[in-house]
């Protein structure tokens, strides 16, 4: 198992065994994560977090895995200060980047962004999002939260809900959990289904997803309920996006419709896909997953950096 200056571009270039690896290594980083133990395993160290599209959690909590391991950052964090406002290529501003640091983290707007930028980077390149493409560091929490909620994958019932057409999450989070033997069931607007070639890549190692519009149904027996927004920002036509925006919402009414100890997960930000009356329940673990990002990117970190 090398991690040692290692890209991070899909989850797809990871192994059960090392994705198992990184999940380990993130448990032993949650006291850190917290801040009730300080390391500075990573002293002398800098990240550029480079972001062209917004992130709130992407974005804050590998600066904050970076600076609870004592490295540093430095951030583009909004790309009309940049000089990609003047003109310059990904290729050339990744060129910069490299120069100035070793890791760069970066989310685009763009499917392949993150593998481009890696060609033109001698150090590691993080995908923190390309587009509709690959949230891979997203997948790795995802994964880490639900073995720790629920000890397992293999053979649990999960249903990815929402927009699965443009939700680069599940398309990265389908796959992985194929790979771990997850049964999985796949509830959209007909027109915001599952590409056909994340429901291959799960054909192709060994699980068949269901599809289903029927919410109620698909939930009867699920252990977890991924949530998504309806990425409106993807859509190219805005009235195609009013006619899906209300498509589903998970409130009491529903979850009183599932079995007692679903889970209930998103990747955030949501929008009104989940009424805040499920906050307080313990199905809610969306916030706790959310804090996860940090150990599993300090695993990220630690591994790509030292490599041990
Ligand atoms: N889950 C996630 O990627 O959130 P942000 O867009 O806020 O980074």
């Amino acid at each position: 198992m090398e991690f040692k200056n290692r890209d991070i571009i899909s989850i797809k270039d990871f192994s059960r065994e090392e994705i198992l690896h990184i999940v380990k290594t993130a448990k032993k980083f949650i006291p850190f994560a917290r801040g009730k133990k300080y390391s500075d395993v990573l002293k002398g160290k800098i990240l550029t977090s480079l972001f062209f599209e917004p992130s709130t959690r992407t974005r804050l909590s590998f600066e904050s895995a970076m600076h609870r391991l004592g490295g540093s950052v430095i951030s583009v964090a909004e790309p009309t200060t940049s000089s990609v406002k003047k003109g310059e290529t990904l290729s050339d501003t990744i060129r910069m980047a490299d120069s100035y640091s070793d890791v760069i983290v970066l989310r685009h707007s763009q499917e392949g962004a993150a593998r481009l930028a890696a060609e033109f980077a001698e150090h590691p390149v993080v995908n923190a999002g390309d587009g509709a493409g690959h949230h891979p560091t997203q997948c790795l929490l995802d994964l880490f939260t639900i073995l720790s909620e629920k000890k397992k994958i293999d053979g649990l019932n999960i249903v990815l809900l929402g927009d699965l057409k443009y939700g680069r999450t599940v398309h990265s989070l389908a796959y992985a959990l194929a790979l771990f033997g997850a049964n999985l069931t796949f509830v959209s607007p007909k027109t915001l289904e599952m590409p056909r070639e994340v429901v291959k890549e799960c054909k192709d190692v060994g699980i068949e997803p269901k599809s289903t519009t029927v919410l109620e149904k698909a939930i009867k027996d699920a252990d977890v309920l991924y949530v998504t927004r309806i990425q409106k920002e993807r859509f190219p036509d805005p009235e195609e996006y009013s006619r899906v925006a209300s498509s589903y919402r998970v409130d009491l009414n529903l979850l009183s419709k599932a079995p007692k100890d679903m889970i209930i997960m998103h990747p955030l930000p949501r929008v009104a896909e989940i009424a805040p009356e499920v906050d307080k329940t313990p199905n809610a673990v969306y916030f706790k997953q959310a804090f996860n990002g940090i150990p599993v990117r300090m695993a990220i970190l630690y591994l790509i950096l030292r490599g041990e």
